[in-house]
């Protein structure tokens, strides 16, 4: 199709289906169907979140659902189970040879392994790890591409109660090191290399230079995915795959405290290092199972489930490892990137492995979108009966095409509200109960209890836009920042007080009391579906010596999403072109990673500031977005902006 007709049909469709009640079809099999379930949980949450945590095997039962004590709360208190088990053990007798995972490198060669396969390698690299001396409640950081011995190492260390901090591999060494240094990592598990648009990532050679500075970093094991050759330390560094095999395949599950700590999991935060976010077992696996089944509607039996995010990010260890493995369904895990060798790669899994349900983020949409229908219409992707969208507010456009033309017109799409924070989906629909309205993550998940309030935390009512908040602990929510509980308390409950809880999102209520995302309220930016403080990135650039003062925004479009930008003011001598621009992208992703690349970069004599000394950045976002200036009466150099606008003209040339 081409394009203004694909735009035509989108348009019309937006028209005609403003919204869409759930059909008569999916409610009829839908794992959820009985609308009361909403109040029945919101009268007794805690009967609720008990009916959930039945999912689960529980080695010793809870005493107590939830004991809160403001802002902390335990769930499951007196309860005992293991993630591992959970996941692995408890699926053997009846469908031990259900396929886990469809795994599929990028290079093209694939693998199927199944529950028992998974359980025996996950078994025996528990027992080596423990060989290792890694014992109950120590940390083990993982820095590896999307194989699957990537959920087999998470659940390792979940089966002997190790922690496991998983660093996304887009991540820099240095980002690597500081990870590893704030959780005091006792062992890394990392590969050679991985694959990524045809190239090899040098995971080995990050490691080893993180490394130079990671004391507590006793023994090092390396998976070999590229098997190029690397340099392995002797006495430190061990081959993964002569770990496992010569290792027992018997490893008894440890019982766990429903509140002993499973993960952390770091995240970006407005001020300071990215913040150790820690979730612990019981509650966890309750929040991940429950909105899994519930909002995904798995059939374990018969559905091929496709998230579509990296394990590195949150998503992924909620949808592609503990939420799917603890459903016993079965799952597609995809190594590499959505355009190679060519543009229709997502499409051409879905169809050779009858993909059902498909969860992936807007920002993948809008690439798809640019892209064109013909590479998705290449493909039949009738098997498709779900889609899910994750981590960015999704145009209306963006969901009306990904129904359209990924969904085949029939299928739901459930945009999907939640944070690193909440471990699981907070905001959602209920595939077979909630009418949809493109644009809206729609209304709180049963047991959730969410508002919009103003700055004085007064709920703005219908059609009244504000802060997102959540008003109840749910089992799912992490516990605080590792080592420093003093962060989490300002961070999250320094707004409203102890009891409820601030994500730092702008929401927006319609009158059916639909919630509608507006983005991130604080300076955190929300880069193709990642969380990237504005901080972390000024941090990186003014690290550079040839920069005296950063200020960076994220600049909004519909239609691209956020992109960094970011004002720099060069030391005298340095000279302000093309050459600092390109070195200066180059030094944000050694010390960063990739993913925090400023997309322009404007060179400026000085930046907006007060009289006080701070830097103005939501001018600079005005700028950035081509907007009318707001206030600028504070400034002490004002007429700065006229000329940061002439020089960032050159950012609306495409427009
Ligand atoms: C944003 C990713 C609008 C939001 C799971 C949140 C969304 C941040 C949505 C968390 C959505 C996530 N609509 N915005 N459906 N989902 N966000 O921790 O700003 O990487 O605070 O978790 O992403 O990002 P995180």
């Amino acid at each position: 199709m081409v394009e203004e007709e694909v735009e035509r049909t989108i348009e019309a469709l937006l028209q005609e289906r403003r919204t869409f009640a759930p059909s008569e079809e999916f409610t009829q099999q839908a794992n959820l169907k009985d609308p009361s379930v909403y109040e029945q949980a919101s009268s007794d949450p805690d009967a609720w979140w008990a009916s959930q945590a039945e999912r689960l095997h529980w080695f010793k039962k809870w005493d107590t659902v939830s004991e809160l004590d403001p802002p902390h709360h335990t769930w499951f208190v007196g309860g005992q189970l293991n993630a591992s088990y959970n996941c692995l053990d408890r699926h053997l007798d009846e469908h031990g040879d259900r396929v886990a995972y469809h795994w599929v490198g990028e290079p093209g060669d694939r693998r199927a392994v199944t529950y028992r396969e998974l359980h025996e390698e996950v078994s025996r690299l528990a027992n080596a790890l423990k060989d290792l001396g890694v014992t109950k409640g120590d940390r083990v950081a993982i820095y590896l591409p999307m194989v699957p011995e990537l959920p087999a190492a998470m659940l390792a260390c979940a089966r002997i109660g190790a922690a496991h901090s998983v660093v996304f591999g887009g991540f820099s060494a240095e980002s690597l090191r500081d990870r590893i240094n704030d959780a005091e990592c006792k062992v890394l598990i990392t590969a050679d290399g991985s694959y990524r648009r045809g190239q090899t990532v040098p995971l080995k050679e990050n490691a080893d230079e993180a490394l130079r500075d990671c004391p507590s970093i006793e023994k090092v094991v390396v998976v070999q995915r590229t098997k190029d050759d690397v340099n392995m330390v002797e006495g430190r560094d061990l081959v993964y795959r002569n770990l496992v095999s010569d290792a027992p395949s018997e490893c008894e599950a440890e019982p766990m405290d429903s509140e002993d700590m499973l993960y952390i999991l770091y995240t970006s935060g407005t001020t300071g290092k990215p913040k150790g976010i820690v979730h612990t077992t019981g509650g966890y696996l309750t929040g991940v199972a429950s909105t899994h089944f519930n909002i995904f509607d798995i059939k374990p039996e018969t559905d091929v489930y496709w998230c579509a995010a990296d394990i590195g990010w949150v998503t992924g260890h909620s949808y592609i490892v503990y939420g799917p493995l603890a459903n016993g369904c079965t799952s597609i895990l995809y190594e590499g990137a959505p355009d190679w060798p060519e543009k229709n790669r997502w499409w051409s899994i879905i169809e050779e492995h009858k993909a059902t349900i498909l969860y992936t983020a807007p920002t993948a949409i809008r690439s798809f979108m640019k892209w064109g229908t013909e590479w998705p219409q290449r493909h039949d992707l009738s098997s498709l009966r779900l889609l899910g969208s994750v981590g960015e507010p999704i145009n209306p456009e963006a969901w009306i095409w990904y129904q359209e033309f990924i969904g085949g017109g029939r299928t739901p799409v459930v945009d999907t509200w939640w944070q690193t924070e909440t471990g699981a989906i907070m905001i959602s629909p209920l595939p077979g109960v909630t009418t949809l309205k493109p644009g809206s993550a729609t209304v709180p998940y049963p047991g959730v209890s969410a508002d919009v309030v103003d700055e004085q935390g007064k709920p703005v009512g219908p059609d009244g836009g504000g802060y997102l908040v959540l008003k109840r602990p749910v089992p799912s929510m992490f516990r605080t920042i590792f080592g420093d509980d003093q962060r989490y308390r300002e961070t999250y409950f320094g707004r409203y007080g102890d009891e409820i809880y601030f994500p730092g999102d702008g929401a927006k209520l319609d009158d059916d009391g639909y919630f509608w995302l507006l983005g991130r309220v604080d300076d955190v930016m929300n880069i193709a579906g990642h969380r990237i403080s504005t901080y972390e990135v000024e941090s990186a650039l003014v690290d550079h010596p040839s920069v005296a003062e950063a200020a960076v925004v994220g600049r909004n479009d519909p239609k691209e999403g956020e992109t960094i930008v970011a004002f720099v003011t060069a030391k005298s001598g340095s000279e302000g072109g093309e050459d600092l621009m390109q070195e200066l992208r180059n030094h944000v992703a050694k010390v960063i990673g990739k993913l925090a690349r400023p997309h322009s970069i404007v060179f400026t004599d000085d930046l907006p500031k007060t009289r006080s000394g701070k830097i103005m950045r939501r001018l600079l976002k005005d700028v950035a977005e081509g907007r009318e200036l707001g206030d600028v009466t504070t400034l002490q150099n004002a007429p700065i902006l006229d000329d940061i606008r002439t020089k960032a003209a050159s950012l609306h040339a495409d427009e």
